[in-house]
């Protein structure tokens, strides 16, 4: 059948085939009936997968013979494209009918017409769709009847242009008697509640899956953050890895992260919008850091416990001046009393509103990067606090020899350098700070008569110097906080080529902020008035590193120390004159740099 080129379908003996029947008999078609024509305008179905055929091939393979489906108004929704259309606006008569019958419980079978032998069968099945479809199937209860009596039965109800067609049709069944047609009618039914309640259930589970699926990324968002709370993680580096985790959860276009100057004086107190600190996005992200912390401040996020969420009602107003921003989540990243920061939301990423969950999730996530941001402050001040005891300590030391004033300090500084110069990770940056500080704390044990001895030493008083990294080592080795400076501390005179001591470790048997260390000890040394000598000129500084270096010092730290020899230079120099300046007025033996160098700070 060629459908498309006549608009019109022929009726043949072959039709068992094209209906998918067993192609020996057709059993709708009518003894010594050929070539009635059946037109398809009627043909509603758009495709063999048409949201109705499944409906209608149970029905057909149940009752035997095609059902009529109308919409609950009456509009025609599907017949077979072999069975006789039925007659114009009979739909609505039927439903009206269905609807007047409906006496009994819309559950059960409407006989919607029973002139024997005719009997029209109407039931109210409930689909996907709003209202339920009405289904309605003409039969004829005995095949014993002459054809002109179904006939005008037929022609009585409507069917007029294919009354003898269907007529034939229906005599050629077999035919069942109306009890028989009822009961099947309402086993139909209930089989069809109970596909419609397992399709209900099946999508409840589908709904319910997706819904643990997303719960459980949100969980495993969380849990990934959570475990990523290491003191050592940086502010940045945590508000990198909650955002790529919340591209993956949260339905959003784009998010944002916008961390406050933690070195801004006040910068954490709540309401605090100035400075623009730290801004981090992903996705498409609608606004400039500088247009968020107005958007903060409107809102007044800060303030807030919970999360702010604003959605088409609000920012759809005339007074919204975000046209780019449809939908938004803000949430403050608060930490005890202080505001570090903000986490933005942006623009549903399937065209609907935020709601409670996607809040809900924003609210812990910015709960979690507050409090890790509170924690790392504490733990900077902590680190700050423990430095300045330290530097006082060293100060303390190096009083010992006035030519060794600052020494410390400034090795320290110079081996913090060197090692971010050598690609040192910066969290370790503060432990080779403190070690700088530390590595001659064993001098304390040693005679100030020695230590400022002008010229050479005896053998024995050399002997008892070298014993400086051990007693330093034996001084530090009980507090937990100052474990990670042992190494450098005890081994920052070894040699490369193994000659030096306590323990004549060579080459990279010696740690390398011990390394780091030596290399700075001597730069600082070489380049300061001693009792015993003045400082040497840069170009003997310059020779004796060169010459040392694969013999007394690392190479490689060697090579870092000429690539930023200027940038040391200026670092020794400045601790000098500001050392030089506060003794002018401060006569004291404390530190002149009371200050972390930003690189240790920024480390932490
Ligand atoms: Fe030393």
């Amino acid at each position: 059948m060629d459908f498309s080129r006549s608009g019109r379908s022929r009726l043949e003996v072959t039709m068992g085939r094209q209906l998918g029947r067993t192609p020996s008999r057709n059993r709708y078609m009518p003894h010594g009936s050929c070539c009635v024509e059946i037109p398809s305008r009627n043909l509603t179905e758009r495709s063999p997968n048409g949201p109705f055929t499944d409906l209608a091939q149970r029905l057909l393979e149940t009752f035997g013979v095609p059902f009529y489906l109308f919409s609950s108004e009456g509009d025609l929704l599907y017949h077979h494209p072999e069975w006789p259309p039925p007659p114009s606006n009979w739909g609505k008569r039927v439903a009206q009918q269905a609807e007047s019958a409906n006496t009994q419980p819309p559950q059960e079978p409407k006989l919607l017409v029973y002139e024997k032998p005719l009997l029209v069968l109407g039931m109210e099945i409930n689909t996907d769709r709003e209202s339920p479809i009405l289904a309605v199937g003409v039969f004829s209860t005995s095949r014993l009847v002459p054809t002109w009596i179904l006939k005008r039965r037929l022609l009585r109800h409507g069917f007029k242009d294919y009354a003898q067609i269907l007529c034939e049709r229906l005599l050629s069944q077999p035919a069942w008697s109306k009890d028989t047609i009822l009961r099947t009618a309402r086993l139909f039914l209930a089989h069809n509640r109970l596909l419609a309640d397992k399709h209900s259930k099946e999508k409840e589970c589908q709904a319910l899956a997706a819904e643990l699926a997303g719960t459980y990324e949100e969980i495993s968002l969380l849990h990934r953050l959570t475990q990523n709370l290491r003191i050592s993680q940086t502010d940045e580096e945590l508000a990198s890895l909650a955002l790529e985790g919340m591209l993956e959860t949260v339905p959003a276009e784009g998010l944002a992260i916008l961390l406050l100057p933690p070195e801004t004086p006040g910068g954490h107190e709540k309401g605090f919008l100035q400075a623009e600190g730290s801004f981090f996005t992903r996705g498409n992200c609608p606004v400039e850091a500088s247009q968020l912390l107005e958007l903060a401040a409107e809102l007044k996020v800060a303030e807030s416990t919970r999360p702010i969420v604003c959605n088409r009602r609000i920012t759809q107003q005339p007074a919204w001046r975000y046209p780019e921003i449809r939908e938004l989540i803000m949430a403050p990243l608060i930490g005890g009393k202080e505001c570090f920061g903000f986490l933005a939301v942006f623009n549903h990423s399937q065209g609907k509103e935020f709601g409670t969950v996607e809040a809900s999730l924003v609210g812990s996530i910015a709960a979690i990067l507050g409090s890790h941001s509170s924690n790392l402050l504490l733990y900077r001040q902590q680190e700050e606090s423990l430095a300045g005891i330290i530097r006082a300590l060293t100060a303390a030391i190096d009083a010992k020899d006035a030519y060794t004033c600052g020494h410390s300090d400034r090795v320290a500084r110079v081996a913090v350098r060197l090692a971010q110069e050598l690609g040192v990770e910066p969290r370790l940056l503060h432990t080779i700070y403190l070690a700088g500080l530390l590595h001659d704390i064993g001098k304390i044990g040693t005679s100030e008569a020695i230590l400022r001895k002008p010229g050479k030493l005896t053998d024995e008083e050399y002997e008892h110097i070298k014993q400086h990294p051990r007693i330093g080592y034996r001084i530090l080795m009980d507090l937990k906080h100052l474990s990670g400076v042992l190494p450098a501390v005890l081994h920052h005179h070894e040699r490369w080529d193994g000659g030096g001591y306590p323990a004549g470790l060579a080459g990279e048997e010696i740690p390398l902020a011990a390394r780091i260390i030596a290399v700075a000890d001597a730069f600082d040394a070489m380049g300061s008035n001693r009792a015993y000598r003045s400082r040497l000129p840069d170009e003997k500084i310059d020779a004796i590193l060169r010459e040392g270096a694969g013999k007394q010092w690392d190479p490689a730290v060697i090579e870092a120390f000429f690539r930023i020899r200027d940038e040391l230079d200026a670092i020794v120099q400045e601790e000098r004159s500001a050392r030089e300046e506060q003794q002018f007025f401060l006569p004291t033996t404390s530190t002149v740099n009371g200050a972390i160098p930003a690189a240790v700070l920024a480390a932490t």
